[in-house]
């Protein structure tokens, strides 16, 4: 529990309070102020350092002698039992991190993801058409939030949908915080690298016109990426390029219509405020229920005037760092025309992430069509009866009760 009234240079137990919503706790803040690199005993593994204003997240995320390969592998002090960093690219050893990197990136820049954009567009409308001939009301989490990046995702990889169960369960188990064991979530891992193995075998006789068919190929011309390291892109991509939006995308859209609607009656007002509105969202949603993947020095390095010595994990709060009233104006209000903002929702540096002009454009999709043809939409429950999820690393509604 928080303990607003530590000593500085306490050991703090982490997370602060057991906050799944979109608030943080009061720690946060008072942190940011007086302790912003503060230790902290973390769930799993020990104490770790836990950065929490934007100008040391920033600086630290960017620097390659904070790493997350160093923590994989060993019992490093961490949010869930599972490191997330087991998963995808981001534990690879930093060459093969950028190797790897530059071999997906092609897929998901700027450029290609505009090429996608009708697709994206079809597919958010097709839901909604559904969720219009059934009537409300309805559950924005399973009728829209959750298929649309789910569908966007396996389309883009050549995954088939139906299989979606498969990918979700691991997913599910990965990203608890206490809801599984690490046995549960160990087997939940053998299970969805088994699927992949299973799946990347068919392919590979069957080619397509998907990304999983090109990183096949890249891998059959040899030397570009093993095996193990196919699975390890794939099955990443599949839980980062979906979990992670549609937390997001309910998240979003439970607070646009909360409270009088204001926000919400604006952006139907205001279309072509949805870009700079998606970026305010991003700030002020929360990702992580507490904070994402620790890091290790590889070296004695100095951050917001501590010396972090080498072999000590470091953790970062993003939603912190956004909510920073140094960088951010009127930090705690979202303000849909914000002009400049510097939010770090999608990280920084070499981790930065590498779906986000894809989420981007997933969020915008969303949000323009249900502005358009729902500007109805309205809470189907009282706002304080939202239940969110308990125990998982990324925050996120069990179900968005909506009418219009
Ligand atoms: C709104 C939705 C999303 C948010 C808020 C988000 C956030 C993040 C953040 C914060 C990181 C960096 C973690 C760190 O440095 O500690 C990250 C990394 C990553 N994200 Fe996303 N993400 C989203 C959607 C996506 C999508 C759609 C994909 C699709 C493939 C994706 C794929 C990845 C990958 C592969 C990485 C690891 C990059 C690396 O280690 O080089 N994400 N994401």
């Amino acid at each position: 529990m928080t303990c607003p009234h530590a000593a500085a240079g306490a050991v703090r137990t982490y997370p602060f309070g057991d906050r799944v919503d979109l608030e943080l706790d009061p720690a946060y803040a008072e942190l940011r102020k007086t302790e912003p690199v503060v230790r902290v005993r973390m769930p799993y593994g020990g104490e770790a350092w836990l950065l929490t204003r934007h100008a040391d997240v920033k600086k630290a995320s960017a620097d390659p002698r904070l790493s997350m390969h160093a923590g994989a592998d060993r019992d490093v002090p961490r949010a869930a039992p599972r490191a997330l960093d087991s998963v995808g690219l981001m534990g690879m050893p930093p060459e093969a991190h950028a190797r790897l990197r530059r071999l997906v990136s092609r897929a998901f820049t700027a450029r290609r993801v505009a090429g996608l954009r009708p697709r994206i567009a079809e597919i958010t409308h097709g839901l909604i058409d559904s969720l219009v001939a059934d009537g409300g009301p309805a559950d924005l989490v399973q009728r829209l939030a959750l298929p649309l990046p789910t569908a966007v995702i396996c389309e883009m990889l050549g995954i088939p949908h139906d299989d979606r169960h498969i990918f979700r369960a691991f997913t599910e188990a990965l990203m608890s915080a206490s809801r599984h064991t690490e046995e549960e979530v160990a087997a939940a891992a053998e299970e969805y690298a088994d699927y992949l193995r299973g799946y990347v075998a068919k392919r590979r006789e069957q080619p397509e016109d998907d990304l999983l068919s090109a990183l096949i190929e890249a891998q059959d011309e040899g030397g570009q990426l093993s095996g193990n390291e196919l699975l390890m892109l794939v099955g990443g991509m599949l839980i980062g390029g979906h979990e992670t939006t549609a937390g997001q995308l309910a998240g979003q859209i439970a607070l646009l219509l909360g409270g009088d609607r204001t926000h919400w009656e604006e952006l139907c007002a205001r279309p072509a405020l949805v870009p700079s509105a998606v970026e305010e969202l991003l700030r002020i949603v929360p990702l992580w229920s507490s904070v994402g993947p620790s890091r290790v020095a590889t070296e004695d390095i100095e951050i917001g005037g501590v010396t972090i010595r080498a072999g000590e994990a470091v953790v970062y709060s993003l939603a912190s760092a956004n909510r920073d009233e140094d960088v951010f104006e009127d930090a705690g209000s979202l303000v849909l025309d914000r002009a400049a903002n510097p939010h770090l929702a999608f990280g920084q540096g070499p981790h930065f992430c590498l779906g986000a002009p894809l989420a981007r454009a997933e969020l915008q999709c969303a949000l323009e069509a249900l502005t358009t043809r729902l500007p109805t939409l309205r809470l189907a429950v009282p706002e304080g009866e939202l239940a969110w999820h308990e125990g998982m690393l990324v925050r996120g509604l069990v179900e968005l009760p909506v009418t219009w």
